[in-house]
């Protein structure tokens, strides 16, 4: 089959692949009808290269029509139609029964030190081959896929992959009720959503970014909009907009790449040019992000406030503001989306006729796959009015 391969950095190719099976008995194989292009890819292309082997398949954002089942599978036919979330959770471990389905115990990757598998996402996640592709292999599925009714167009319920639970566990655990204020760092695909998600909540939403367009986006839902290239300091424009307070709490959902850290980027780009073994040590013990928005979060939110980040951060010694974090007193909640714990909730949501969260339209490009390598670039260079990519394989 045809598939989205990883190949160098800032190289992602469509390549020729070895068909997935069901290799255990609980294993379903889903032919992708529609598969995401995330901003989470795009620390693979670069920050996280040296994790990421050569001919890996990747993406995480897949939905389709199930192929193939294994023996074990009772809730699953031929012909159903699932979206799959982007964390592998085994849906009964420890972890699982707490809803920490992205700590999954039985996919923990106990060698690399981090949390639950995820499709298409690097040694770093289990080396999952990925759902850019056009079939992917599927295990757990009785618990893990998330079955959805045939009629709507697939953009209806693919956005349940990652999108939709990512901006929905952070507008949850940013902790915010009706009449608040939630200032949301990005305007990207998971920060548009968390802004939606927000302003359908009843909270009032101040989105921050430096791409026109996108802030266009969010204010056509509802959001006051702050252009942090027009402005000196955006958390005193978030403050001169909450009384002087701050914001009660802040999302930043813009992670490691942030533009505005100077010096994380330079070392970000000399990093890329040692040997690749040397990167990955030197990633792991001395790796710095850049941390514009994070710091930006700290200063806009109001004392007292929470802090959630969903923006991936992957460096082990960022310098952080300990001093002003404790002084104020902000609350920090952060991690990889609990997919399967969110998605019961949200499915009700996009079942209702009215589509209140817009994800018919939220998507602004469907492509072909042989399309991915221009994509790729193009999204993360923000060209052609690019926010969210759909591939159809
Ligand atoms: N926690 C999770 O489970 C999870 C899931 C999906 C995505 N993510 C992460 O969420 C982040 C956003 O994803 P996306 O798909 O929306 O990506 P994206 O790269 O399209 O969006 C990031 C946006 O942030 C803006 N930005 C850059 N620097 C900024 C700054 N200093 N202040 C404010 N805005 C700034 C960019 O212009 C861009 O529009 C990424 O880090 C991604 O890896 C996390
Ligand atoms: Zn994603
Ligand atoms: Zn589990």
């Amino acid at each position: 089959m045809r598939a989205v391969t990883w190949q160098g950095r800032h190289d992602v190719q469509v390549r020729e692949v070895p068909d997935p099976v069901v290799e255990d008995p609980g294993d379903v194989v889903v032919a992708v009808t529609s598969s995401g292009l995330c901003g989470s890819d795009l620390h693979l292309y670069d920050p996280l290269a040296p994790f990421i082997s050569r001919g890996d398949v990747v993406g995480h954002e897949p939905m389709g029509i199930v192929r193939e089942v294994g023996p074990d599978v009772s809730t699953l036919a031929v012909g159903d139609r699932v979206v799959v979330p982007f964390n592998i959770s085994c849906g009964s471990c420890w972890m699982c029964e707490r809803g920490l389905f992205s700590q999954c115990e039985t996919t923990q990757n106990h060698d690399q030190g981090t949390g639950a598998s995820l499709f298409g996402y690097s040694k770093l996640y289990g080396q999952v081959p990925g759902g850019q592709a056009e079939a992917i292999r599927v295990p757990f599925a009785d618990h893990l896929l998330v079955k959805v009714p045939h009629g709507p167009p697939d953009d209806r319920f693919l956005f349940l992959s990652d999108v939709l639970p990512t901006a929905w566990q952070a507008v949850t655990y940013a902790d915010v009720a009706e009449g608040d204020t939630l200032a949301v760092l990005g305007a990207g695909p998971i920060g548009d959503m968390a802004a939606r998600i927000a302003l359908e909540r009843g909270v009032r939403v101040i989105s921050v970014d430096r791409v026109a367009g996108r802030l266009a986006r969010v204010f056509g839902r509802g959001a006051e909009t702050v252009d942090m290239e027009s402005v000196d300091d955006v958390a005193e424009r978030v403050r001169d907009l909450t009384d002087g307070r701050g914001a009660d709490a802040v999302i930043d959902a813009v992670g490691m790449e942030a533009h505005g850290s100077p010096v994380a980027e330079t070392s970000q780009k000399a990093l890329g040019m040692l040997p690749r073994k040397v990167q990955e040590v030197v990633m792991l013990n001395a790796g710095s992000d850049r941390l514009a928005a994070l710091l930006t979060a700290i200063d806009a939110v109001r004392r007292g406030g929470t802090i959630s980040i969903s923006g991936v951060y992957g460096g082990a010694a960022s310098p952080l503001p300990m001093f002003q974090m404790f002084d104020k007193q902000i609350q920090l909640r952060m991690g990889q989306a609990n997919v399967r714990r969110w998605t019961d909730d949200i499915l009700e949501l996009l079942e209702n006729d009215e589509d209140v969260l817009g994800v018919e339209s939220f998507a602004t490009h469907h492509l072909p796959l042989e399309d991915a390598p221009d994509a790729y670039r193009k999204f993360r260079d923000k060209e052609d009015s690019m926010v969210k990519v759909v591939f159809q394989p």
